[in-house]
């Protein structure tokens, strides 16, 4: 986003504003949709445009509305978690098919005073859409925060990092207001509240805290004539006895320990960092070095790397950071990473930006960092 002065300008000017964008997106030429021609947006254009449509949302709203809607943040976390609690996304017909209070209150077993008390403060952020009085429909954001895969995802959220946030100030507070850098910050807040390979043998692939193997089950679906071992780790107590499906190995092991798997060609990390301060990133490194062969095994990290040229992914990121560092980690952005890498002796090769698979133009929140150990030969 950039940083002018666009809180002084008038509705009518940031109007004016977005007028500008989209006819300098269709080259001067009659606004028939951003970017001209193609259905497609660039990346560019939905940034500035994005950046303008902001400016003017803001503005409508004025900064009466918006510092309510901060303040009541964790009311939104209170109504979307009984939703879940309730399986309200699951009582809402499928299709523009509306549902009263009274007709989910029956099928829930709630009272539909309560039904229609969370169902405002949900319609009120957009979460489905209020038909008639009392009467609901789903739309995209509410099936979007329907699916079930998501849904999961987010109650791990809403449990483990919105319950510690109210207990993070004092926290800070506790500790100078120094950045902090223990792992300890979770014990205390809870206290207070391409590849292809010849050789079938070799180690192609290392999955750090891999859980229950999603990535390399797309991996070796995609990539169906890639050749070599391809290993799950995760703590024992994560892993139980589950066995991994089709020809993954699951092994168990602790980050905080010295990798048993040497030479392998990837050792991945995805969504790992983010979980831990610098000075518990670096024992994972300092770990996993030694078994890295020079110039030849990767280790690859997908985490954000956060940039404010990129919008909405910085906001995303930004209190994502908030909600990591209640657990005890943080989001970085390039500068942060590139120091943390470089810290023990490893080297960035490339970040990449990924696009978002479906979305012509978009990028995903997660970066991919690739990092060797090099040496001169
Ligand atoms: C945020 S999840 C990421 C899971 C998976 N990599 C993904 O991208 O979906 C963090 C993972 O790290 C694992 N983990 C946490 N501490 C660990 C440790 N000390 N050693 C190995 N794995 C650990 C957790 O069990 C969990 O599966």
């Amino acid at each position: 986003m950039s940083s002018d002065n666009s809180f002084s300008l008038s509705v009518p000017d940031l109007i004016q504003e977005i007028r500008r964008t989209t006819t300098a997106l269709n080259g001067g030429g009659p606004s028939d949709g951003i970017g001209g021609k193609s259905e497609e947006v660039s990346e560019n254009d939905r940034q500035k445009l994005f950046d303008a449509s902001t400016k003017l949302v803001s503005a409508l709203e004025g900064p009466t509305s918006t510092s309510w809607k901060i303040v009541q943040a964790s009311a939104w976390h209170a109504a979307l978690r009984t939703a879940y609690k309730m399986n309200l996304f699951d009582a809402i017909p499928r299709g523009q098919k509306p549902i009263t209070a009274e007709a989910l209150g029956s099928q829930i077993g709630a009272d539909p005073t309560l039904v229609a008390r969370i169902m405002r403060a949900l319609t009120c952020l957009g979460v489905c859409d209020e038909v008639e009085d009392n009467e609901y429909q789903h739309n995209l954001l509410s099936m979007h925060l329907g699916n079930p895969l998501l849904r999961t995802i987010f109650t791990g959220m809403l449990d483990v990092a919105t319950p510690v946030m109210p207990s993070l100030p004092d926290f800070l507070s506790s500790i100078d207001y120094q950045n902090p850098t223990e792992r300890d910050i979770t014990s205390l807040l809870a206290q207070s509240s391409h590849y292809s390979d010849d050789h079938a043998d070799l180690v192609l692939f290392v999955d750090f805290g891999g859980g229950r193997g999603q990535i390399l089950a797309d991996v070796r679906s995609e990539q169906a004539n890639l050749k070599g071992r391809m290993i799950i780790q995760d703590l024992q107590g994560v892993l139980g006895d589950w066995k991994s499906p089709g020809n993954v190995e699951v092994m168990a092991y602790d980050f905080f320990n010295p990798q048993p798997i040497q030479g392998a060609y990837f050792y991945f990390f995805r969504h790992i960092f983010h979980d831990w301060p610098d000075v518990e990133c670096r024992k994972i490194l300092l770990n996993t070095i030694p078994a890295l062969v020079p110039n030849k095994s990767r280790i690859i990290i997908v985490d954000a790397v956060m940039s404010r040229e990129r919008q909405p992914h910085y906001s995303y990121c930004a209190l994502l950071d908030m909600q990591m560092m209640a657990l005890g980690g943080m989001e970085r952005s390039e500068k942060q990473w590139r120091q943390l890498i470089e810290s023990v002796g490893l080297k960035i090769m490339g970040i990449d930006h990924p696009p978002l698979r479906g979305k012509p133009g978009a990028r995903t929140n997660d970066s991919i960092i690739e990092v060797m150990l090099t040496k001169d030969e």
